[in-house]
């Protein structure tokens, strides 16, 4: 564990409200009932299984806070998300996503010299090891990208293990920054290695996005400009992803870092996790469900009496959290205009999206369950006007989604007392029997 400094502090206690009473047959038992400092009320259960036998059933964890967590704030019925108090819209107008990355895993405003000198880093460190370029001729041409930057992330540790046994917060930022750099590298490489194309080095010169887009477009005969139009969409698009409490994917990377796992390992989970069409994969539903709909012709109307019938689900509707209009979904929707004005493309999908949205929320199937466009809904639409390809996109959401993952895991990691994390069951299968021989089987 490192030394605590102010940076380094894990995420402080709740405060102690009240009590709430549990009757269990005749006998009574006092939870205690905490508050978070946005007003959230939970009863602490930790004693429960110890003092009456008995454990809690909450399938999907919809009712259960796992852990106390510093890093973000959302409150679903308000449509309200902040980064370390500060609300997502200043940080989409203002921030850009490295200084959105140190605010997420350090909780202040880096100084210019600690963004100066992360950046710096990052730029040390934006180099993949020679060994590791010889992994991406390993995989077929048709692999998924999401597979090889899930696998790349776990193989970076290989060539790194400096970082994986982690003692001090110097070390930490060592291995924060190589992640969060070669991440960047691997997914452009992997988008490279998909389409039979050489791989393209970064540029010192470059800041995070340019670099990304280079990368990505660039030839070794000809050098890709980035458009600082397309450079603003993608650093848009990453400080909106880049973290949203304990949703399916970072709370796999805490789950896995719970039992001592490297940073590196912990973030490969939370790849896969986020790579599911319910979670980070629903951006390429969207796209896909768009296209089904202008390609067939079907109407609004249609699609959604579809939906209603359970044929299909509205992808980039619903949220577990947000039963009012995603923020980041409304700033998506806005910028999606501005950004293919600018780059002067036309885009039929951002009409068949409006419309779609438009006849959804006018239905009460979607009403009355409070179901709005979430994140993934105009998300995809930007990232294909600014060229990137849909089996990307998930990706896109990966590199975006680092620096959370990244808080999260050091929130934990500074926490001595956090335990290993591992939920109970009930059990419903079959009780005690006896082993049957071969030969006596039906
Ligand atoms: N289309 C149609 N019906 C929906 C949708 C949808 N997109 N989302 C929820 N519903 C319905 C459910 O069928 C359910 O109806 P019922 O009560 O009549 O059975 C009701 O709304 C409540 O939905 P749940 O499934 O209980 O919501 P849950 O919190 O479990 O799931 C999820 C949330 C997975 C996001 C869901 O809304 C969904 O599948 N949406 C589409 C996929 C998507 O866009 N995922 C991206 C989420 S954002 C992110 O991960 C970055």
């Amino acid at each position: 564990m490192p030394h605590s400094t102010a940076h380094n502090q894990p995420a402080p206690a709740p405060s102690s409200v009240g009590a709430a009473t549990l009757k269990i047959d005749d006998r009574t038992m006092e939870l205690p009932i905490v508050e978070g400092t946005e007003s959230e009320r939970a009863i602490d259960i930790s004693k429960l299984r110890q003092e009456t036998g008995h454990i809690t059933v909450d399938p999907a964890y919809g009712n259960t806070g796992s852990c106390n967590s510093a890093i973000t704030f959302i409150d679903g019925e308000k449509g309200i998300l902040r980064y370390r108090g500060v609300p997502i819209e200043q940080l989409a107008e203002r921030s850009t996503f490295i200084e959105t990355a140190w605010l997420l895993i350090y909780g202040q405003f880096p100084t210019r010299k600690q963004l100066s000198s992360f950046s710096g880093l990052l730029t040390t460190h934006q180099m993949l090891h020679e060994g590791l370029r010889n992994h991406f001729d390993g995989f077929p041409n048709t692999a998924h990208p999401m597979a090889i930057l899930s696998s790349m992330i776990n193989a970076v540790s290989c060539y790194h293990q400096d970082v994986m046994d982690m003692e001090d917060d110097e070390t930490f930022e060592s291995a924060a920054a190589r992640l969060l750099s070669k991440t960047r590298t691997i997914a452009a490489a992997a988008y490279k290695a998909s389409i039979g194309r050489p791989i393209i080095y970064p540029r010192p010169d470059l800041n995070y996005c340019q670099n990304f887009l280079h990368m990505m477009f660039s030839l070794p005969y000809s050098e890709h400009e980035p458009n600082p139009d397309v450079v603003d969409a993608l650093q848009l698009f990453l400080i909106l992803h880049a973290d949203h409490e304990q949703n399916c994917s970072t709370s796999t990377v805490r789950m896995v870092g719970s039992s001592g796992a490297n940073l590196f390992a912990s973030c490969s989970a939370g790849v896969c996790a986020l790579w599911g069409p319910l979670h980070g994969g629903a951006n390429v539903a969207v796209i896909q469900m768009l296209h089904e709909i202008h390609d067939q012709k079907i109407t609004m109307k249609e699609y959604v009496q579809r939906v209603k019938k359970r044929e299909v689900k509205l992808m980039g509707f619903g949220h577990r959290v947000y039963k009012n209009y995603d923020p980041r979904a409304k700033i998506l929707k806005g910028a999606a205009d501005k950004v293919l004005a600018t780059l002067k493309v036309h885009d039929p999908m951002l009409d068949l999206a409006r419309e779609l949205e438009e006849t959804a929320l006018e239905d009460s199937y979607f009403k009355d369950r409070n179901l709005y466009p979430n994140v993934d809904f105009y998300s995809g639409i930007i990232l294909r006007a600014m060229g990137i390809p849909v089996n990307m996109f998930t990706v896109m959401f990966a590199i975006g989604r680092m620096p959370g993952w990244i808080a999260h895991w050091r929130e934990q990691w500074l926490d001595t007392a956090s335990r290993i994390a591992r939920p109970r069951q009930v059990y419903t299968g079959q009780t005690l029997r006896d082993y049957v021989p071969m030969d006596q089987r039906g």
